[in-house]
């Protein structure tokens, strides 16, 4: 592997802040050109900043179609403010219209982090989902389970391991001869977590959007790619105009095909599947489909980039009926970190660099008060050389968490910038919206707690 390439540990303490440049290495596209209905403040703020195949989330949900959003909770320590990011995500994906699913990672905080299955139930439900109902998930729309208790997750997981080695494993997450193999059993437990709600048993064939923290994104290139090695039919751009479909011929599907064992094709039954190919396509309403079953393809040059998503869909819903398990690549979006309260990594392990959500209001004080700033050392200087917004936490915590006003969070980072408005200051309003906003979430958590079984799926009770 060359010297300069960033590879992510998403077990690891480091955390690269270098978006640039896991854009740029990793292929995620910019958030930057993607309309969203009713953004959120994560989405106004440039928070979350980058994705992958958003698009196909957003047309199912413009169309009326049925879309899916997963996450997963690591159940060990406590549950903090940089938790709650994905939770808000989540939740504006549920307001949108999504179906949630909610993967307690038992598994892996049992192999990873030595927590019981038992001790894992318990923190999830008392630390994690206690707080989840009091932040707005709905329980209607929502369904916790156990990757321990899911048989359908660890067997998706096993069978999709065949399509992959050592060496993929290597190259994505820097693994070498000493890893545990709990390393290697995680990843495909979580990528049957990923991919388990398209099947039919759990709401059938639709985009499912994984909103994660950069850290995941290993996980998410890893499903991404077992996902589309199973696909029967490949969706690509034509040389010339619109688009082509071709099969992709292997063992799962070889007979289907009409791949004789002896190595002769049968060729009434490769007709047979172009047939449906085009009658697939053309349900869509295309008239103009060729097709080519020397060329092994079919060409559809009135398709735009616009109609990928539908067809993509149909042919997925084609393998299906085939008898293959048509499975979607998912989406995933990604959003920054918010900065620990010392001004280095936000981390569970570490209590002075993060507001837990059970925190008091007046540890909440505390916390704040000493938190790392970005005004001068003394005010005469702050007057005339103006404090640093982009760095001081007081500031940062409103942006990401507590200052839903846009208009208000632009005024209080001029007014930082310019020198009028102290860092004693900015940190005192900090302290009445955070204690505001954290003595809700207090209230709502004792309201709701005894939602908290209702968002278990009925395998998880
Ligand atoms: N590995 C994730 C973490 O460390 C937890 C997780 C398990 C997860 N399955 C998932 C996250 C599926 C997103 C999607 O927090």
């Amino acid at each position: 592997m060359a010297q300069d390439e960033l590879v992510i540990d998403p077990w690891g303490s480091a955390q690269s802040t270098d978006y640039d440049r896991m854009v740029e290495q990793f292929g995620l596209t910019s958030m930057e050109g993607v309309s969203l209905p009713n953004p959120s403040k994560l989405h106004r703020r440039g928070i979350v900043f980058a994705h992958r195949d958003i698009e196909q989330v957003l047309e199912a949900q413009r169309t009326g179609g049925p879309f899916g959003v997963l996450t997963g909770l690591m159940p060990s320590g406590q549950m903090h403010l940089g938790h709650s990011m994905v939770v808000e995500q989540v939740k504006w994906f549920q307001q949108q219209g999504g179906d949630v699913t909610i993967a307690v990672a038992d598994l892996e905080s049992q192999a990873t982090r030595g927590v019981s299955l038992a001790k894992g139930r318990t923190v999830a439900l008392k630390e994690y989902i206690a707080h989840y109902a009091a932040l707005g998930l709905d329980p209607e729309k929502t369904n916790v389970y156990f990757q321990s208790t899911r048989p359908v997750v660890q067997r998706l997981g096993f069978q999709l391991g065949k399509r992959t080695n050592l060496n993929e494993f290597e190259a994505i997450y820097g693994f070498s001869g000493e890893t545990n193999l709990a390393h290697v059993q995680a990843p495909l437990v979580q990528v049957g977590d990923i991919l388990h709600p398209q099947l039919d048993e759990h709401g059938g064939l639709r985009p499912i959007v994984v909103p994660v923290g950069v850290d995941q994104d290993p996980h998410l290139r890893l499903t991404r790619g077992l996902a589309s090695k199973t696909n029967w039919f490949n969706l690509r751009d034509s040389s010339s105009r619109g688009l082509m479909v071709s099969l992709s011929v292997h063992d799962e599907n070889a007979e289907v095909f009409g791949q004789l064992a002896n190595g002769r094709i049968d060729k009434a039954k490769v007709a047979g599947v172009f047939e449906n190919v085009v009658a697939a396509v053309a349900s869509l309403g295309f008239s103009d489909v060729l097709s080519n079953p020397k060329q092994g393809n079919v060409h559809i040059p009135s398709a735009t980039q616009r109609d990928k998503h539908a067809i993509r869909l149909a042919l997925l819903r084609l393998e299906r009926e085939l008898g293959g398990p048509g499975l979607m690549a998912p989406s995933s979006t990604y959003h920054h970190f918010a900065v620990g309260m010392t001004g280095d990594k936000m981390s569970s392990s570490k209590p002075k660099t993060t507001l837990f959500l059970g925190d008091d209001l007046a540890t909440v004080e505390k916390k704040i008060k000493r938190a790392f700033s970005g005004g001068q050392p003394t005010v005469e200087e702050h007057r005339r050389l103006g404090g640093n917004p982009d760095i001081d936490v007081a500031y940062q915590y409103m942006m990401y968490f507590f200052e839903e006003d846009d208009a208000h969070l632009a005024q209080l980072n001029a007014s930082f910038r310019s020198g009028h408005l102290l860092a004693g200051e900015m940190k005192q309003l900090c302290i009445e919206k955070a204690t505001a906003w954290m003595g809700e979430l207090h209230e709502m958590r004792d309201q709701t707690a005894h939602l908290v079984e209702s968002f278990l799926a009925e395998d998880s009770r």
